[in-house]
C-alpha cells in the first residue's frame, strides 16, 4: 500500500528550477512536495555553467537568495569578443544598462538546497519508478519509490514537470498533444576547471579556425575553460598538455602581450550541443519549467537563466490556482514562457552558429565578417548585449 501525501504542488526535479518553485511558492503560502531521482549529495555537487543575467540576480535578490551571491559571486560589465589578432570588449552596461554575474550554478544549486531545507517542507532523494498520473484531470499524482523502498503517491492541485530532459514529465502527455523542435550540432564541449587564477578579467569567447574556445571562470582562484572538439570526443582523448595547447592557440597567447597561464586540471567533461524545445508548456495540471521544456547549447549562457525566468512566471499561475482558483496566468504560462523560450532559443544558436568552426569555409568567412559587424557597430553590439544580459522575465 502506497503512503499517500497530499500537498498543493507535487515538484519533479531539484535542480535550480524545481527548488527555485518550491522557494517562490513557500514565500506565499503555497505548499511543495519535492520528487527527485539523485541524491543530494550528487545535486548539490554537479558542474554547470556560471553566467547570472540581470533579471536572474534581482528575481534571487528579491527572494532573499543573494547573500552569497553578492559576497562571493563576481559582476561583469560585458565579454570580450575576439578572433584571431582582434579582442574587442563588447559593454553590456554602457550599452543597455544592465550587467551579469559570474555565480557557479552549483553555488546557485547549494544556496537553493540551504534555503529548502530552511523552510522545513518536503524533499524525497534517491526517489525510483517517478511516475505522473491522471494530468488532464483537476486531481493529478505523481508515483515514486523512497530511497527506503517503499511505495509513495503524492496527491496534488498541480505538478511542475522540472526534471530536466531525461525526466519523465515532458512525455507524460499524449504524444499527439506536445510539438518538439530540435537542432543537433555536429560538435561539442570539452569543458575544464582548473586550479588557476584566471587569466582575464571578463569571459572571452574566442573564434579561431582550429574551433571555439572560451575562458571563463569560477573564483579568484578557479578557471573555466571550454574548446570545441568533435561530436563523439572522449575526454581520455585530450591530455592536460594537448587542452592547454589548444586553448593557447585558440585563445591567442602571446597576442599583444596577452597570457593564458596554465595550470592543474581538477575536473573535465565533455558536453553534446544541441537546441530544443516543447510546447505547450502546459498539459492540463502539469507545467514543465526548465529543461524539462527546452535545452539550448551553452554558448549564450542561457540554460539556468531560463529556468529561473519559467519559473518566476509559474509561480504566481500557481499560486492563483492554488489559492484562489483561478486559472487564468496558468491558462497564459505556455505562450508567455515561450516567447522568451524562443528568444533565447535564437539567440543562443546565433552565438553558436557565429563561433564554431564547421566543414565550409564560406561560412567561416561569413562569421568573420558578422564578429567584424558585431564588434564594430554600436547596433551589432547593443543587440549581442540585449539578449546576453537578459531580457525582462516578461517578454
Ligand atoms: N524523477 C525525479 N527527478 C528526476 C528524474 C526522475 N525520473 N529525472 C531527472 N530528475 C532530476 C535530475 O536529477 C535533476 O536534479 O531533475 C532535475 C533536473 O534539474 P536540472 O537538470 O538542473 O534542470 P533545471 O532545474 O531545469 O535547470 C536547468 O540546469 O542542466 C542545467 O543547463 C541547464 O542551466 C540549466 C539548468
Ligand atoms: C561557464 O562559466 O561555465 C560558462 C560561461 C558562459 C557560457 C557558458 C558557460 O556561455
Amino acid at each position: 500500500m502506497a503512503q499517500t501525501i497530499r500537498t498543493d504542488v507535487a515538484i519533479i526535479g531539484a535542480g535550480p528550477a524545481g527548488l527555485l518553485l518550491a522557494h517562490l511558492l513557500a514565500a506565499d503560502g503555497v505548499e511543495s512536495v519535492v520528487v527527485e531521482a539523485r541524491s543530494a549529495e550528487y545535486v548539490a555537487a554537479r558542474i554547470r555553467a556560471g553566467i547570472l543575467e540581470h533579471s536572474t540576480v534581482d528575481l534571487l535578490r528579491q527572494v532573499g537568495l543573494a547573500t552569497r551571491l553578492q559576497a562571493e559571486g563576481d559582476e561583469h560589465r560585458g565579454i570580450y569578443l575576439q578572433w584571431p589578432h582582434e579582442r574587442h570588449h563588447i559593454d553590456f552596461v554602457d550599452l543597455v544598462g544592465r550587467s551579469v554575474w559570474v555565480y557557479g550554478q552549483t553555488e546557485v544549486q547549494k544556496d537553493l538546497m540551504a534555503a529548502h531545507a530552511a523552510t522545513g517542507q518536503q524533499i524525497h532523494y534517491e526517489a525510483s519508478d517517478v511516475a505522473l498520473h491522471d494530468i488532464g484531470s483537476t486531481s493529478p499524482s505523481v508515483t515514486f519509490r523512497g530511497s527506503d523502498g517503499r511505495a509513495h503517491r503524492v496527491e496534488a492541485i498541480a505538478v511542475a514537470g522540472c526534471d530536466g530532459s531525461h525526466g519523465p514529465s515532458r512525455t507524460a502527455a499524449p504524444s499527439a498533444g506536445r510539438q518538439t523542435w530540435e537542432r543537433a550540432y555536429p560538435y561539442s564541449w570539452l569543458g575544464v576547471l582548473a586550479d588557476v587564477a584566471p587569466s582575464t578579467d571578463e569571459l572571452i569567447y574566442a573564434w579561431h579556425s582550429d574551433g571555439f574556445a572560451m575562458h571563463s571562470m569560477r573564483s579568484a582562484t578557479v578557471s573555466r575553460l571550454y574548446l570545441q572538439v568533435p561530436g563523439g570526443t572522449s575526454v581520455d582523448q585530450w591530455s592536460d598538455d594537448r587542452i592547454w595547447d589548444a586553448l593557447a592557440t585558440r585563445l591567442g597567447h602571446g597576442q599583444g602581450g596577452w597570457r593564458l597561464t596554465p595550470g592543474p586540471i581538477t575536473s573535465r567533461s565533455v558536453l553534446p550541443m544541441r537546441s530544443r524545445v516543447q510546447a505547450p508548456m502546459r498539459l492540463g495540471r502539469l507545467f514543465l519549467a526548465g529543461d524539462a521544456a527546452h535545452i539550448v547549447p551553452p554558448t549564450g549562457a542561457k540554460g539556468l537563466n531560463l529556468a529561473v525566468s519559467d519559473v518566476a512566471l509559474l509561480a504566481p499561475a500557481l499560486v492563483a490556482l492554488v489559492r484562489h482558483g483561478n486559472g487564468t496566468l496558468a491558462d497564459a504560462y505556455s505562450e508567455t514562457a515561450l516567447r522568451r523560450v524562443w528568444r533565447a532559443t535564437h539567440f543562443s544558436w546565433w552565438m553558436t552558429t557565429m563561433l564554431h568552426i564547421g566543414t565550409d569555409p564560406f561560412d567561416a568567412q561569413l562569421q568573420l565578417s558578422q564578429l567584424r559587424w558585431v564588434a564594430g557597430s554600436a547596433a551589432g553590439a547593443t543587440g549581442l548585449a540585449e539578449n546576453y544580459a537578459g531580457l525582462p522575465i516578461r517578454y
